[in-house]
């Protein structure tokens, strides 16, 4: 927009939602009776939920719309023909097969190519993916670049693949026990961090040397291209579409959540060019998902999609989202706040260890950090640190890499000011930091803790 300096929400508001205020004395009652897990909170009682960006998006008039056109008959649906046509605009695959969401396309992959023995590369396993990886009994290997693990490092690319890892992992695995390499764009467990262009050719060419496809986690491929066009050298300027088809054309096949960057509530796919791995996969879709051509959604869910996916392309779009993430990324910084740097594109990761260091990890610093934001401003944020990863499967515990708290920002939902609410609420907190408490489990259940543990603050 011509020379202006404030970038605006490219959408105005036809149909609202009321937030709730509570009060901090309600707030720590709350808190009390949650057991101190955001995740035990009523939806109600939360102000700014920045739990997820996934499910959370603002459906546009166009998509509200096309729900109701969504056309649910059973097999070859006009709703499909649009979805798989809007799918394959941007991802030229053969073989478009429709989930319920993003794992459900994870689940019917692995369960197909993976199996003991076998092992995936990945920049970086996102949880489930991980999830479902291991519980086909093949191992899931991590290969993000060094500086993809330092959060202060301000590499552009920080989910870019090493390549050397890669590498090796696949010669010490032996190729033949590589099914497919993964990439995630953006690589969301590592911080909603972008992989370049140039990476991923040169990722291609290491699978093209050992004969293995290559397959894109695609859950944040909008936001990835547009990081792409900020900032790879040759790439300014480019239509995004352009971007995403030069991802799509590097890669074999592709998982994807419509719940992230197809700007739905629910939904995802599948997708490959192997006419042989289709025929595999889509049997094991009828097992659980449902018919090939509306595979656990209904038609008016695909309509949305349809919809999304051209929405979510648009620059100013892409300007306004990227720039929002960033524009609470820079308020904190010059607050002194420590952060994953850079800003991903979807969420903010406070470094929660930095900024209470007076909390050890195993009195859970992202914990501590994440009910203080509640109990201070109603803004709920996501614990992603000891707590989410310090139990291990033989009963034992330690810290985990980082503690972090990620603020993830729904798509469409909400305005400048309550971003500006969010920061004030987070300095808020920075300026009494010293003062929080740690916290320890007082009621655990034996796996994915994070969920469902019960915790009270230490003297
Ligand atoms: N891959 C990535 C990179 C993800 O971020 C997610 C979900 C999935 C796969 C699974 O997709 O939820 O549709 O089954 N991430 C959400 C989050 C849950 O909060 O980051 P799903």
């Amino acid at each position: 927009m011509d020379g202006f300096a404030t970038i605006i929400e490219p959408f105005r508001i036809k149909s609202v939602e009321p937030l709730r205020m509570t009060t901090a004395a309600e707030r720590r009652a709350l808190l009390r009776d949650a057991g101190y897990n955001l995740f035990a909170l009523d939806a109600d009682d939360v102000l700014i939920d920045l739990l997820t960006d996934s499910g959370t998006s603002a459906m546009s008039a166009r998509q509200w719309s096309g729900i109701m056109r969504g056309d649910e008959s059973y097999a070859g649906s006009p709703s499909w023909y649009r979805f798989k046509e809007s799918v394959q605009r941007l991802f030229p695959f053969e073989h478009i097969i429709p989930t319920h969401q993003g794992r459900a396309a994870e689940k019917i992959l692995f369960s197909v190519v993976g199996g003991p023995g076998k092992v995936i590369p990945n920049n970086t396993h996102f949880d489930t993916t991980r999830a479902n990886v291991e519980h086909s009994g093949a191992r899931a290997v991590d290969v993000v670049i060094a500086e993809g693990r330092v959060p202060s490092s301000r590499h552009p690319f920080k989910g870019n693949v090493d390549l050397d890892a890669l590498r090796a992992v696949i010669e010490e695995a032996g190729p033949e026990h590589v099914p497919l390499v993964m990439v995630t764009v953006t690589n969301n467990s590592g911080g909603g961090q972008p992989v370049s262009l140039e990476n991923l050719r040169a990722v291609r060419a290491v699978c093209d040397d050992f004969g293995l496809p290559l397959f894109l986690d695609g859950c944040r491929f909008a936001e990835n291209a547009w990081f792409i066009r900020e900032r790879e050298p040759g790439q300014q300027g480019r239509a995004v579409p352009d971007i995403v088809r030069d991802m799509a054309a590097l890669a074999d096949g592709m998982t994807m959540s419509a719940k992230k960057d197809a700007l739905v509530n629910i939904g995802g796919w599948l997708a490959m060019r192997d006419d042989e791995l289709a025929r595999q996969c889509r049997e094991a879709l009828i097992l659980t998902e449902g018919f090939p051509t509306y595979g656990g959604l209904a038609g008016r869910d695909l309509e949305a999609i349809a919809i999304g996916l051209e929405e979510v392309v648009d620059e100013d779009y892409l300007r306004y989202r990227i720039r929002s993430t960033a524009y609470l990324a820079d308020a904190l910084r010059e607050g002194g706040v420590p952060m994953v740097e850079p800003p991903g594109g979807h969420a903010v990761y406070l470094d929660a260890r930095a900024l209470l260091p007076h909390i050890p990890p195993l009195a859970y610093p992202g914990q501590a950090l994440a009910v203080a934001l509640y109990e201070e401003g109603g803004v709920r944020g996501c614990e992603i640190g000891t707590v989410m990863f310090g139990r291990h499967p033989d009963g034992s515990e330690s810290a985990a890499a980082m503690d972090l708290v990620r603020l993830a920002i729904p798509r469409r939902v909400y305005t400048q000011s309550h971003v500006d609410y969010v920061i004030e609420t987070v300095l808020r907190v920075a300026a009494r930091a010293s003062t929080l408490p740690g916290y320890r489990i007082v009621d655990e259940p034996p796996s994915l803790r994070h969920f469902t543990a019960r915790f009270a603050p230490l003297a």
